[in-house]
């Protein structure tokens, strides 16, 4: 039978990333003991009122049908958020999607298509590879240095732009490195961007997850706002992936253009999760606050013992819920030390799932408790002295 382009695009851009985590989910079912560091799962439970406006919301009746666009208490919700970092942003500059992850396929099949370019830091986030090419545009990797903690230059940028760029897919803070990108820094890449008539979009999901120092994005640039896009969702911030609800957040013209592709994906959202994300963006809750303390105590605690190992370099991050290290020193590249270290009870994940420049780094997730982390790296520890 014929199938379309798309999915040859996209077969070869999920699976084999994600090898190591299905192996260690199948060792442990089997009864091993695995401390997982893999992937990016919040370690604690959203605040329980999120459960009971949600509750609440479907007792009164809010389960039928929405719009394409959102529900229009959550859209000046985000709208309110929005603003207080850009005077004049009101509710027709959003568009509701469930999680980042569809904002962001949504906003790419809505700004290219075959032949484009879209500009990416590498390393990258593992689901950027199907978010770019879906739509027939192609990855144009921005090779994100060490030296610079991992951090995109304006240089770099503006050196690997050619007459097909489109876009610049910007994600700050950064996963898998966890560097944030400075207000003087952004500022220069805006304007290589605006030089060369390029669309940022940011993929600000970790917003919420910086240690130390403010956040800054293109976003809060009134030059930019023509042509700044900022996607998000409450799974970072509020410990609620599962919940599945986003936003991205654009000019008029750019919501009322990807409305009708909006509405063919997903005929609107659920009205109870609106209410209760409506809710969780308007309240002062405390789960943002605790995940950021202890992620960065983790990440203190990884980098102090990874930096005593020979042949290991960590490279603490700034914000998020990872640590990523260079092994290459033990002589091993990630993937195999990553499929090494998973014999000797550690899951992480190899570098590679991140993009071309990454061959040499595992990222190890920092959502498991303070006494499996000391754990996880007196085992490395044993396993880098086995090499
Ligand atoms: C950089 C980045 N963007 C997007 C996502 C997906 O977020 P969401 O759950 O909002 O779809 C993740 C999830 O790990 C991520 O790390």
């Amino acid at each position: 039978m014929h199938y379309a382009a798309i999915t040859e695009r996209l077969a070869h851009t999920g699976g084999a990333k994600w090898l190591i985590h299905q192996r260690c989910r199948t060792l442990k079912a089997a009864g091993a003991d695995i401390i997982e560091l893999t992937i990016g799962e919040p370690d604690q439970p959203p605040d329980p009122r999120l459960f009971e406006v949600c509750h609440q919301s479907m007792l009164a009746g809010r389960t039928g049908y929405s719009n394409g666009r959102g529900e229009p208490a959550l859209l000046d919700a985000i709208a309110a958020r929005y603003s207080r970092r850009r005077p004049g942003v009101d509710a027709g500059n959003v568009l509701c999607f469930p999680g980042t992850q569809t904002a962001l396929f949504a906003t790419m099949m809505g700004l290219t298509g075959p032949g484009d370019g879209v500009l990416v830091g590498d390393p990258f986030y593992a689901t950027y590879d199907g978010v770019i090419t879906a739509s027939g545009a192609h990855r144009v990797s921005v090779q994100l240095r060490a030296e610079n903690g991992f951090r995109l230059t304006a240089d770099d940028l503006e050196a690997a732009i050619t007459p097909q760029s489109r876009v610049l897919l910007l994600n700050s803070p950064h996963n898998p490195t966890g560097a944030v990108l400075s207000a003087a820094e952004l500022e220069k890449i805006g304007h290589v961007c605006a030089r060369h008539d390029l669309w940022i979009v940011a993929d600000e999901v970790y917003e919420e997850l910086v240690f130390d120092g403010n956040y800054a994005s293109p976003f809060d640039n009134p030059d930019l706002a023509e042509r700044v896009v900022a996607v998000s969702s409450i799974s970072k911030s509020h410990a609620a992936p599962g919940f599945r609800s986003g936003w991205a957040v654009g000019p008029h013209q750019f919501c009322d253009k990807l409305l009708p592709l909006a509405e063919t994906m997903l005929f609107g959202n659920q009205p109870f999760i609106a209410d209760m994300t409506a809710f969780a963006l308007t309240s002062n809750l405390p789960t943002a606050a605790r995940m950021r303390d202890s992620y960065q105590r983790r990440a203190a605690l990884f980098a102090d013992t990874l930096g005593q190992l020979k042949g290991v370099v960590p490279y603490p991050p700034q914000a998020g819920m990872f640590i990523i290290a260079d092994v290459s020193g033990t002589g091993l590249g990630g993937e195999e030390f990553a499929w090494q270290l998973l014999e000797a009870g550690v899951a992480v994940m190899p570098g590679s799932s991140f993009g071309d420049n990454a061959g040499k780094l595992i990222r190890l997730s920092l959502t498991v408790p303070d006494e499996a982390v000391v754990e996880a790296c007196a085992r490395i520890a044993k396993f880098v002295d086995s090499i």
